[in-house]
């Protein structure tokens, strides 16, 4: 059997990047496959949260799903928390997890800084968890950015760890599903920097909930340089900030890069630019228009929250009492 698990933390605006690479293409999956998405609470606690925020972008990241075309009624929509079976699996893989893993994951490396020393132990653990997340409901595919390839192969490798542990095939190693134009997004201040939400520069990220106005004067504020668009993929790979900008045209248009540029070889950014913001908006304008609908009912999501929880709990559950039973723990 497929099952889809994926999620985003609850930290902050949700961009661009974050629908191009993850929500987007989890729309398009969610025909093809039984999905749990999931709004990861529990790893947005790594870094300090104000409450009232952390539980204001729960509900705005779950109505970003929604408004993005991902059925609550077809998936499993649900935050992280409310299923304990995610913190206690993520206790038991941790303990087969050899620190030297953790100590390669560059994600940590960046968020912690060069103050190591001071940084949580549930930001070094986070990678653990995430490996829960997935194996807790035996996902066998991770659509994500391409942000999130180093920790889906910590998560193969602790389900590996565990099957050989205990000399069973328990759990699948999951896939990632990394694909389309829009893997890896790019900040608009400089093209060598992932599009991110803690970059300080508003102008570095389109958010799913800016106004025509606001996407049209990042766009047009979008680092470039003076050379008009290239004839080929080639002479483009060389301009990184070109290169991003094509790239998200590409994917908000759903072509190939190649088709992108075609279009717009040898013409000036001015236009090509008021083309992206044509398109930015004529995507991401329904949608923000619908978050904010969504988000003035927080019964609803509420709701839907609760209820996807006791669905993705009736998943889990029996998952870890099973791993329970392995590891020999006892049960009631
Ligand atoms: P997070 O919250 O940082 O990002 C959510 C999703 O958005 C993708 N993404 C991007 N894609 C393209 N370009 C970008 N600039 C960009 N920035 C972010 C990410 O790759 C991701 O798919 N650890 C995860 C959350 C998580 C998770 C999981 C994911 C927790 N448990 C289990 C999958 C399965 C994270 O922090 O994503």
């Amino acid at each position: 059997m497929n099952r889809i698990f994926s999620g985003i933390q609850p930290t902050g605006n949700l961009h661009l990047g974050n629908y191009l690479g993850a929500i987007r293409n989890w729309v398009a999956l969610q025909n093809a496959y039984e999905c749990i998405f999931c709004i990861v609470d529990l790893h947005a606690l790594t870094l300090p949260q104000d409450p009232d925020e952390l539980r204001a972008s729960t509900r705005e990241v779950t109505a970003a799903y929604i408004a993005a075309g991902v059925d609550p009624e077809r998936c499993i929509i649900f935050n992280q928390s409310m299923v304990s079976a995610h913190a206690e699996l993520a206790w038991l893989l941790s303990c087969i997890t050899p620190l030297g893993w953790l100590n390669r994951m560059t994600q940590f490396k960046e968020k912690a800084g060069k103050q190591r020393d001071l940084a949580g132990l549930g930001l070094y653990a986070y990678p653990v968890l995430m490996a829960a997340d997935i194996l807790g409901y035996k996902a066998t595919h991770v659509p994500v950015g391409e942000d999130q390839k180093q920790h889906l192969e910590l998560a193969r490798d602790i389900a590996g760890a565990f099957n050989r542990r205990y000399e069973r095939d328990f759990f699948p190693l999951p896939e990632p599903q990394i694909f389309g134009t829009g893997t890896r997004v790019m900040s608009l201040r400089d093209g060598t920097k992932k599009m991110s939400k803690s970059d300080p520069s508003d102008y570095s990220r389109i958010n799913m909930t800016d106004d025509r106005d606001t996407v049209a004067l990042k766009i047009r504020r979008a680092k470039t340089d003076p050379e008009p668009l290239p004839g080929t993929i080639e002479a483009l790979e060389v301009r990184p900030e070109a290169d991003n900008l094509v790239g998200i045209y590409a994917a908000l248009a759903d072509q190939s890069r190649e088709t992108a540029l075609q279009k717009f070889a040898g013409q000036n950014f001015s236009v090509f630019k008021e083309a992206l913001t044509e398109l930015s908006v004529a995507t991401l304008g329904p949608i923000g228009g619908e978050m904010r609908r969504l988000v003035a009912d927080p019964g609803h999501i509420d709701a839907v929250l609760r209820r996807g929880a006791e669905r993705a709990a009736a998943i889990a559950e029996p998952i870890l009492r099973e791993v329970k039973d392995i590891t020999g723990l006892l049960r009631p």
